[in-house]
């Protein structure tokens, strides 16, 4: 961690953000959506400038970047992710493009598949007063286990108590075990229920929401 610099997000960090978010998620059960990081911008990055460009944090190695954090104090500030994902659609013409239609035609199979097996499935945004926070956090391969990704959450947890925050809360996956394993490391705890998240598959399996929860 010796050479890692974490700091706030700037409006002049625009460019080199967005290739970072198309990167830093590789290898790893989030790392892949549908395929269009324009459209998955607008859904999960790009809410986050806007609303509260002070919980974004950044982290640099020799002047690169190589991580970031994307915070949000009160997550009912935020459009619903469903409304974001359907301005998504709609702006970037998301249904005209095979990729995506493939991986929407999947999270209907998905869908119903798990309503004939009577199994949960993700639905609507996790609200609860007791953690009104969440973050999202990504560190590029190169810069996982130096330190990075403790030194944005050190910076994050900052900004929480200066805020005087409650508590707060992350969605990740079961499947994803590095991140959960980092997670319960910075003091979150599973909460709830794991339900199937329709459309992702992680090594040809479908894979399942894990919330933790830090007070
Ligand atoms: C999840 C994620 C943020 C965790 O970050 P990470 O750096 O990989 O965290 P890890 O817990 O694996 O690594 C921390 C390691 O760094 C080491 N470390 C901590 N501080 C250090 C320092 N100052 N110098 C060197 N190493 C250090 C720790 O000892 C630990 O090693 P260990 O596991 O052998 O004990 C990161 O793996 C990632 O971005 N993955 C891809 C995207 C993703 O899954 N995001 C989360 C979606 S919810």
């Amino acid at each position: 961690m010796t050479d890692t610099l974490v700091r706030s997000y700037d409006l002049s960090d625009r460019e080199r953000l967005n290739a970072l978010f198309t990167r830093a998620g590789a290898d790893s059960p989030s790392g892949e959506l549908w395929g269009h990081p324009a459209s998955e911008r607008t859904i999960y990055l790009d809410p986050y400038l806007r609303l509260d460009p002070r919980s974004v944090f950044l982290a640099e190695v020799g002047g690169e970047l190589v991580g970031y954090l994307t915070g949000c104090l009160d997550s009912s500030e935020l459009p619903s992710e469903d409304e974001r994902m359907k301005r998504a659609i709609t702006e970037h013409r998301l249904m005209r493009r095979p990729r995506v239609i493939g991986f929407f035609a999947r999270a209907a199979f998905d869908l119903a598949w798990t309503r004939l097996r009577r199994q949960e499935v993700v639905s609507g945004d996790f609200a609860d007063p007791d953690w009104p926070a969440h973050l999202h956090i990504n560190v590029a391969p190169e810069a996982r286990g130096t330190g990075a990704a403790e030194a944005l959450m050190a910076a994050w947890f900052d900004r929480l108590s200066e805020a005087g925050s409650p508590g707060c809360h992350l969605q990740t996956l079961v499947e994803n075990a590095r991140a959960v394993r980092f997670f319960e490391r910075m003091g979150f705890r599973p909460h709830g229920t794991t339900p199937l998240v329709p459309g992702i598959r992680y090594q040809g399996a479908r894979v399942h929401q894990l919330t933790m929860v830090r007070p």
